[in-house]
């Protein structure tokens, strides 16, 4: 049988060829959207990871971890040189809201921290580092409690708490997030701000 293009002539585009092109161009198009679709309904894969921190004013810190999980932080169980990962009560379930609430001396505290957002040498940052987003720890140096940091054991970012958390050491491209904190009448710490900057993963 003899196939003729699409213009009823014998020639070097036959109707099944043109037919096949017309469907891979059609199937081709088809994917592209699908491809620009994706895009949009995607958080991006990196900035943020898709962090969102729900803290709001007045929220009151709580044990992260650890025997005393859930119940509330008091001013009196921080010497100087302490720390512990903590979360707003009741919002828990948000890895976002995750905080390191440190206690120092507050004449150490140095720019570009945020001495407004500190009270009685506490001081909080987001516990969540910005290279990929794994959980910070905090390294306290027993002897001389102002030398102490945090480090994000996954590739080893290291932030210096007194200096508004900024990078000094590691892959981390920005410092961890500061947010603000006081101590209350009755000794319990509230959240006084939202976080100062992006939480999460910057890369
Ligand atoms: S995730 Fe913290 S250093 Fe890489």
């Amino acid at each position: 049988m003899v196939e003729t293009n699409s213009e009823g002539k014998e020639g070097k585009v036959t109707r099944r060829q043109f037919a096949r092109g017309f469907l891979l161009a059609a199937v081709a198009g088809a994917f592209g959207s699908l491809l620009s679709l994706l895009k949009v309904l995607s958080p991006p894969a990196s900035k943020g990871g898709g962090y969102v921190a729900t803290v709001a004013l007045g929220d009151l810190l709580v044990y992260a971890k650890g025997s005393r999980q859930g119940s509330l932080l008091k001013a009196s169980d921080f010497q100087v040189g302490d720390a512990v990962l903590a979360y707003p009560q009741g919002k828990t379930g948000n890895e976002a809201n995750l905080v390191q609430l440190i206690r120092m001396k507050e004449k150490e505290f140095k720019p570009p921290t945020r001495l407004e957002l500190t009270d009685q040498g506490f001081v909080a940052y987001s516990a969540i580092c910005t290279h990929l987003g794994c959980t910070v720890s905090w390294m306290k140096n027993e002897k001389d409690p102002g030398a102490s940091y945090t480090e994000c054991f996954c590739h080893n970012s290291i932030f210096n708490p007194a200096r508004g958390a900024r990078v000094i050491g590691g892959p981390a491209p920005i410092p961890l997030a500061q947010i603000g904190v006081k101590v209350s009448k009755d000794g319990t710490l509230v959240f006084t701000s939202g976080f100062s900057g992006p939480v999460g993963p910057q890369v």
